[in-house]
């Protein structure tokens, strides 16, 4: 969700934005732009409504020279998709230009206040009250230096409300960046003579490993060879740079069509890894979370806390919490839990699950939680994301640079790693360890298990070209499988468009049966062998009705009774989810391809929702 890339070097600023934008891509946008300052000290601003390919095709992109320069994709959120609001913004007097990521939820008043002063505008965005209040500030300074500057900038950011990551440039201070967040992501890349700054690593992963981590309220001012911080309060402080061991080929295509066919592909590798050494010695090793059995015998309840399909992971671990620990486990939307002063207090645990780490309802909800006393963990996939500066404990899946929008590999290791966390736990308790040796077994054996689902793809992609003009879809199950159906469904309608919904499989005969006729698919999830043969007679029942059906599943099921039942290797009901997804995610993809659709950018979706 909107894109920040910056650079201050001694090469040409447009290409090396424009590659950075396209990096960005993924996040989601409606529009694109990029600013300069040239060596003679001219800002130049091209923007647009659309791609970057446009961006490129912009009939005034060779207007942007100089060595220094910023730039934005962004998705709407104050004012429609056009030309002019898109970002670089500008001040009336062109002293400062501006990208932001985020809301400034104050600015109805703020732009009221300049309006008044005498100040024009020409957006609908909350932006462009940013640059047009420096400037006002700045008329407040002694002078115009780069003193001064940051000092009105700084002025500015305590007027401003809300959420942002800004980049400031200005003619008046042609060499520098000022870049400064509250609650929206920005990261500083550090290379030789050169700088950058990104809303995210792998933007910028073929430029340097090296990071800076701005937290919320600094500031950092930029050229080509240094880097100065300083605090809410403008004294100056030291930070150190952190070495990222990502490499730019975890990041790229590999020969994949597109990035989200490589990251199903990529689940062996990303659940090994989160594996990790986290099981040794028959006994889960966690060193970055140590809790101690007193402070454990004393938690009552346990929230898992997160949204879409992190929110899914947790779903599925919901049981095995319950069943290894004794403890109630709830598991909560994070954009809900926020609002509904939960029943917490420093008796409850509560886990924040988020790929990103940048979720803004979910790092609310950590917030709200620790206000109340809990303890709390975060488990994200993005090293110094802001969930890990707050959590008291983090967690790292490392299941490596997600790309697409649809999240797959991301939630296959966030089932790993919550249940390494309860094992942990249940260790921790000295409960159920039987189980517990039991899980601990079949973690190791999953990745083998996901690469021969992984070498039988053809059947699930036969079945997405006979079903993908179909218009409706039911995924059921019940238990582990119903929450695997929730991420199945949700895969299919963000990347294919086409209407889904998942149901637990006791429900359908309670009112969705209603809607199922001949152009329905019903994707029936069984792998608990309790509960199976309910499952199955569930999707006879739509069968009759004329759907069309695929069944998922690692029991004996009549496989001429149905379109096609696809086999997954035996499991462990409650990790069962990590292999039923695999088919659904492939399911999905392939019918986006069936559609033509884009599968790595769905209309509409941010990889990071980052505001509300
Ligand atoms: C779906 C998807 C989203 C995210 C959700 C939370 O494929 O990717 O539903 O899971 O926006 O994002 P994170 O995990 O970054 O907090």
């Amino acid at each position: 969700m909107c894109g920040i890339i910056g650079y201050v070097g001694n090469k040409e600023a447009k290409q090396i934005l424009i590659n950075g934008l396209l990096r960005l891509e993924y996040r989601g946008y409606d529009s694109a732009g990029i600013a300069t300052v040239s060596p003679d000290n001219v800002l130049n601003i091209v923007k647009n409504k659309g791609r970057i390919k446009d961006l490129m095709e912009n009939k005034n992109i060779d207007s942007l020279k100089g060595t220094v320069g910023i730039g934005h994709t962004r998705w709407a959120t104050h004012g429609i998709p056009s030309e002019t609001n898109s970002h670089p913004h500008v001040d009336q007097d062109k002293l400062f230009t501006v990208v932001h990521n985020g809301i400034i939820e104050n600015y109805a008043l703020l732009k009221d206040m300049l309006i008044k002063a005498g100040y024009n505008f020409y957006s609908q965005t909350d932006t462009e009250v940013v640059p047009n209040l420096i400037n006002y500030n700045l008329k407040k300074e002694k002078d115009q230096s780069l003193e001064s500057v940051l000092h009105a900038i700084k002025v500015t950011c305590d007027e401003l409300e809300g959420s942002y990551a800004l980049e400031i440039l200005s003619p008046l201070i042609p060499n520098y960046l000022i870049v400064t967040r509250r609650n929206s992501p920005l990261i500083i890349g550090s290379g030789h003579g050169e700088n950058y700054v990104s809303s995210d690593i792998p933007a910028i992963l073929s430029y340097t490993n090296n990071f800076y981590l701005l937290d919320n309220n600094e500031y950092a001012v930029i050229t080509n060879n240094s880097v100065e911080f300083y605090n809410e309060s403008l004294t100056k402080i030291e930070k150190e740079v952190r070495n990222i061991a990502w490499d730019m080929s975890a990041a790229e295509k590999e020969g994949f069509d597109d990035y989200m066919l490589k990251e199903i592909f990529e689940q062996p590798k990303s659940i090994r890894e989160t594996i990790g050494s986290r099981l040794l010695n028959g006994k889960t090793n966690l060193p970055d979370f140590e809790i101690s059995e007193e402070k454990l015998k004393e938690i009552n309840k346990i929230y898992i806390i997160a949204c879409g399909t992190a929110m899914h992971a947790g779903l599925a671990c919901k049981r095995l919490y319950e069943h290894l620990l004794g403890i109630e486990t709830v598991v909560e939307v994070a954009s809900e839990f926020r609002y509904k002063d939960p029943l917490v207090d420093d008796k409850t645990l509560c886990i924040f699950v988020s790929q990103s780490g940048e979720t803004a309802d979910t790092i609310a909800a950590l917030r709200l939680a620790k206000e109340n006393g809990a303890t709390t963990i975060a488990i994200t996939n993005v090293i110094s994301s802001s969930i890990t500066r707050e959590a008291d404990y983090t967690l790292y899946t490392h299941a490596g640079p997600e790309i697409a929008v649809a999240s797959t590999k991301a939630y296959t290791a966030q089932i790993i790693l919550l249940t390494i966390l309860a094992i942990n736990l249940s260790e921790t308790l000295h409960m159920n360890l039987v189980l517990g040796t039991q899980l601990k077994q079949e973690l190791v054996e999953i990745p083998s298990k996901v690469e021969k689902i992984l070498s039988n793809i053809e059947p699930i992609k036969n079945f997405a070209s006979e079903v993908y003009k179909e218009t409706d879809s039911f995924f059921i199950g019940r238990l582990e499988d119903y929450a695997a159906a929730l991420e199945g469904s949700l895969k299919l309608k963000e990347i294919s468009y086409i209407h889904s919904e998942a149901y637990p499989a006791g429900e359908l005969k309670h009112g969705p049966i209603a809607l199922i006729e001949d152009n329905v698919t019903i994707i029936g999830l069984i792998t608990n062998p309790l509960t199976a043969p309910k499952t199955l007679s569930n999707v006879e029942e739509v069968l009759t009705r004329g759907a069309k059906a695929l069944v998922i599943t690692n029991q004996i099921v009549d496989q001429s009774k149905f379109d096609l039942v696809y086999t997954i290797p035996e499991i462990s009901e409650y990790l069962s989810p990590v292999l039923s997804v695999i088919p659904l995610q492939l399911f999905a993809y392939y019918i986006s391809k069936e559609k033509g659709l884009d599968v790595d950018k769905p209309r509409n979706l941010a990889k990071s929702v980052t505001v509300e």
